[in-house]
This record gives structure tokens, C-alpha cells and sequence, in this order.
């Protein structure tokens, strides 16, 4: 028999990739490269289902049905580009490879041009979800030739996680490299995202005193109106969490350093090429960095001194103002995450459906939450919305908690509880309904000290001003 979809490394991603898959009716043939690993998979979940694991690459390119569907669960980087060189000498033309990690974009543009050279399809597809998302229904964004797409949508499309109205979450993005770019924008928001809810844990834990038994129930109770999301489920899953050795909240007995593989970091890269402004997921990765500085941070803990115990107002105000604070936050990030989209579509010209991509975020993946079934609707009244903030119900929701979000951010700032997202996503706010910025004083420094000139509001043209011969005057 000729199996039906081949995938290779078995690590947990892959296999839960291939068990879901043949779940869904498609025969799967696996392979990796550790024996050990692939043995254990055959004898274990694999047995008794329609899944072949084979010992080499050879005998997986025997197995599959033409045009072959090879899905490479890899790690991201070298060892894609290694398994791709293996596998190509035995491919053939309209065969497709896909690749489902977490990939650079331009790596993904690089190897897809490199195949199809040969007449092979290429595929960068992001998933997301985890380990149990892979299993039960991960979000895909997978990018590449339509013709591609058309070939893998069957297989994509039924093990993809459904959203409430039923929809898989799952869409052709784009050409090239725009699923793997999409992908690290989601992680990019998903950084902002989880840097905004510890922002939040650490001015009601430590700023206000509320314990993590406390928190738990909030976050919980949270979870069932505007903020409901997978990210704040299981922040109060965490927070409930005892420690078995200690007794302690485990979550208080976990080394504050945040680590990070680079999606999100990508993501500010390239935001920076893009010019396009990004502060909150910003401050998440510079947040990140900065936690990992322990030893450093411990020892000014000794020496820089901050307030002094400030009385920080009524609890439960204080508590409203955080919830305000996080859901105006979150939809600024959102604003700035989907705005990077935008301007990335027209560079890379990938022509990004932002309803399309705002559905597939709705379940299965990390970010999935309740505000993108709104940020889906705002997409598909205007395809052209310049900015999240300016949808009228956007626009209401932020004005309905502008006063609570600015006590948030007011009061840590008056404890010395460090909001950077917080305070980022404020001010961006702030800075794109401004109507004038200050930039009018760093164009006359620029042309002060350089010569660049600036430009005036009153009159066209370009100028420049002898400006130590002005301050004579
Ligand atoms: C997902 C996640 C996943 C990512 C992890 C870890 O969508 O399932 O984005 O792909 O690898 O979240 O990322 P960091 O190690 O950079 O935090």
C-alpha cells in the first residue's frame, strides 16, 4: 500500500503531527533520524494504527503516494537545510516538502526558490498550539505555490483546530516565505501577550499584596468576559498550581529569568527593517532580556534604592484599573502586530488577508482568544483598516478603560513595579492619536547638527537653517 503523507522527525511535534493525521484517514509514513526514538514511536502510540515507521529516508520516498507530502518536523535552521539536501536527490517534480517549524522567513523564501528550480513545491507552514495542539487540532499557516496548497488543504484542513462557528483554522497566507512570516508575528504577539499578563500578575502580587491563590481565581474570573483566552486560562491554571516539595505556590519558586528561541526577537528585527512600530512586543523581547540578567539584578537589588512604600488606593479600584489596563494593552499590541502585517504584505508582496489570518488565530494556536473574533470582524467591515484602534468598537473599548489603564500604569510606576508592555502599548496609544509629536524639535537637532534639513508646515519645499547664526540673532 502507498501511504498517504510522510513526516519526518518524530520528536513530540512530529508524532503528535502523524497521530492526528491518521486519526483523520490519512495513512502516514514517519521517520527520524534517531533510531531510538523512531522504534519507540513504531511500538507505542504508532502500533496497531496505519502509521509505517521506516529506517531511512529512502524507504519513506518508496512509501508515499505521488505527488509526495513530506512534512519536515525539525529544529529550526540547520538541520532543515540538512534534511531538505538529503531528501531532494530522491524527489520529484510537484512533489511537495513542507516545513513545520519555526523557521526564518527568508531561510523559507531561500529553500522554496532553491526547489523549485527542480519543479518542487515548498511549503513553510507555521503551527502552532504545542504539543497538544498538534495532537487535537493545531492553527496552520502555511505558505507557498496555490498549487501546493491545493494538494495539502484536505489533509490541512482536518486536522487544523475549528473554531466556534466550526471554520478550520487554517488558510493558504501566501507566497514564499508569508507562513513562516506570519508565524513569527503571532509569536511576536504571543511574547506581548504573556508579557502584559506577568506585568499584570506582578503589580497586583507584588505591588498590592493579592496572593497567588487570590490571583488565581481572578485570572479565572477574568477568563469568562472581554479577556477570555487561552493565555489567561492557563495563567490561572499556573497560579494554582501547589509545589509538592515546599507547599508554596509553584509559581513563586521558579527562577525569574525568561528564556527566549528567537521568534520574538525576529519579529522586532524585522519590524525595525519594516519600520513599523511594534513597542509592546518590543518591551516583551527587551523584557525577556532583561530577566535574564539575574545575577546583575540581584546585586543592584542591594544598592538602587526604589519608593518607599507608597499607599497604593483602593484594592479593588486598583484591581478594575489592571483589568482595564490588560484588555486596552492587549488591543494595542494587537493593533501593532496586525499593522506590522499590513506593512509587511506591501514589502514582501505577499498579500496578506487579515480576516483570513485574525480567523485562524481564533483557536488552536497560543493567542487564540475571544478579541480576535473581533479583530475578524473589524477586517471584514473595512479589509483596509489602517489601524485596529480606529474600528468603532475598538475605538469604544479603549476609551471605555483609557482612565483605568492610565491609573495602572500610573500607580506601578509610583511602586517602582516595572510596566514596560504596559507602558509601551499607553504610549503608542498616545503617540498615534497625537496629532503632533515632538518630532518637529528632533528634525531641528538634526538639521542643527548635521545639515539635514527639515520641512516646514506652513510651506513646501526642503530647508536649512544657519541655526547658531539664528541664536546669535
Ligand atoms: C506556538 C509557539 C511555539 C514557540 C513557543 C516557545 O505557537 O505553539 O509559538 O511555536 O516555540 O512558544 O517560544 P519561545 O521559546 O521563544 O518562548
Amino acid at each position: 500500500m502507498k501511504y498517504e503523507f510522510g513526516i519526518v522527525g518524530l520528536g513530540v511535534m512530529g508524532h503528535n503531527l502523524a497521530l492526528n493525521i491518521e486519526r483523520n484517514g490519512f495513512p502516514v509514513v514517519g521517520f527520524d533520524l534517531d533510531q531510538k526514538k523512531a522504534r519507540e514511536f513504531a511500538l507505542g502510540p504508532a502500533a496497531g494504527k496505519q502509521i509505517l515507521v521506516v529506517e531511512s529516508p529512502d524507504l519513506l520516498i518508496q512509501a508515499l503516494a505521488k505527488p509526495r507530502r513530506i512534512l519536515l518536523m525539525v529544529p529550526a535552521g540547520s538541520p532543515v537545510d540538512a534534511v531538505i539536501a538529503r531528501l531532494k536527490p530522491l524527489l520529484e517534480p510537484q512533489d511537495i516538502l513542507i516545513d513545520g517549524g519555526n523557521s526564518y522567513f527568508l531561510d523559507t523564501e531561500r529553500r522554496g526558490a532553491e526547489l523549485e528550480r527542480d519543479g518542487i513545491h515548498f511549503v513553510g507552514t507555521g503551527i502552532s498550539g504545542g504539543a497538544q495542539g498538534a495532537l487535537w487540532g493545531p492553527a496552520l499557516m502555511p505558505g507557498g505555490q496555490p498549487e501546493a496548497w491545493q494538494a495539502l488543504a484536505p489533509v490541512f484542513r482536518a486536522i487544523a483546530a475549528r473554531a466556534e462557528d466550526g471554520q478550520p483554522c487554517v488558510a493558504y497566507i501566501g507566497p514564499r516565505g508569508a507562513g513562516h512570516y506570519v508565524k513569527m508575528v503571532h509569536n511576536g504577539i504571543e511574547y506581548a501577550d504573556m508579557q502584559l499578563i506577568a506585568e499584570i500578575y506582578d503589580f497586583l502580587h507584588r505591588g498590592l499584596g493579592i496572593s497567588a491563590g487570590e490571583l488565581a481565581e481572578l485570572f479565572a474570573e477574568w477568563n469568562q468576559a472581554e479577556l477570555r483566552s487561552y493565555l489567561i486560562e492557563i495563567t490561572a491554571d499556573i497560579l494554582r498550581k501547589t509545589d509538592q516539595e515546599t507547599g508554596l505556590p509553584l509559581v513563586d519558586v521558579i527562577l525569574d529569568e525568561a528564556a527566549q528561541k528567537g521568534t520574538g526577537k525576529w519579529t522586532s528585527q524585522n519590524a525595525l527593517d519594516l519600520g513599523a512600530p511594534i513597542p509592546t512586543i518590543n518591551a516583551a523581547v527587551e523584557s525577556r532580556i532583561l530577566s535574564s540578567l539575574k545575577s546583575q539584578r540581584s546585586a543592584a537589588s542591594r544598592v538602587l534604592r526604589g519608593p518607599q512604600n507608597l499607599p497604593p488606593g483602593n484594592r479593588a479600584d486598583l484591581i478594575l484599573a489592571a483589568r482595564q489596563a490588560l484588555y486596552a494593552s492587549k488591543i494595542a499590541a494587537y493593533a501593532q502586530g496586525f499593522g506590522m502585517l499590513a506593512a509587511a504584505s506591501q514589502e514582501y508582496q505577499y498579500d496578506l488577508n487579515l480576516e483570513s489570518i485574525a480567523g485562524i488565530w481564533r483557536a488552536g494556536c497560543i493567542i487564540r482568544a475571544s478579541l480576535l473574533d473581533q479583530v475578524m470582524r473589524a477586517y471584514h467591515h473595512q479589509p483596509d483598516l489602517t489601524n485596529l484602534l480606529l474600528d468603532d468598537d475598538f475605538r469604544s473599548a479603549v476609551e471605555q478603560r483609557q482612565q483605568g489603564w492610565r491609573t495602572a500604569v500610573q500607580t506601578a510606576v509610583g511602586l517602582g513595579i516595572p510596566a514596560l508592555a504596559l507602558a509601551s502599548s499607553l504610549a503608542y496609544f498616545d503617540a498615534y492619536r497625537a496629532e503632533r509629536l515632538p518630532a518637529n524639535l528632533t528634525q531641528a537637532q538634526r538639521d542643527y547638527f548635521g545639515a539635514h534639513t527639515y520641512r516646514r508646515l506652513d510651506r513646501e519645499g526642503v530647508f536649512h537653517t544657519d541655526w547658531q547664526a539664528a541664536a546669535d540673532q
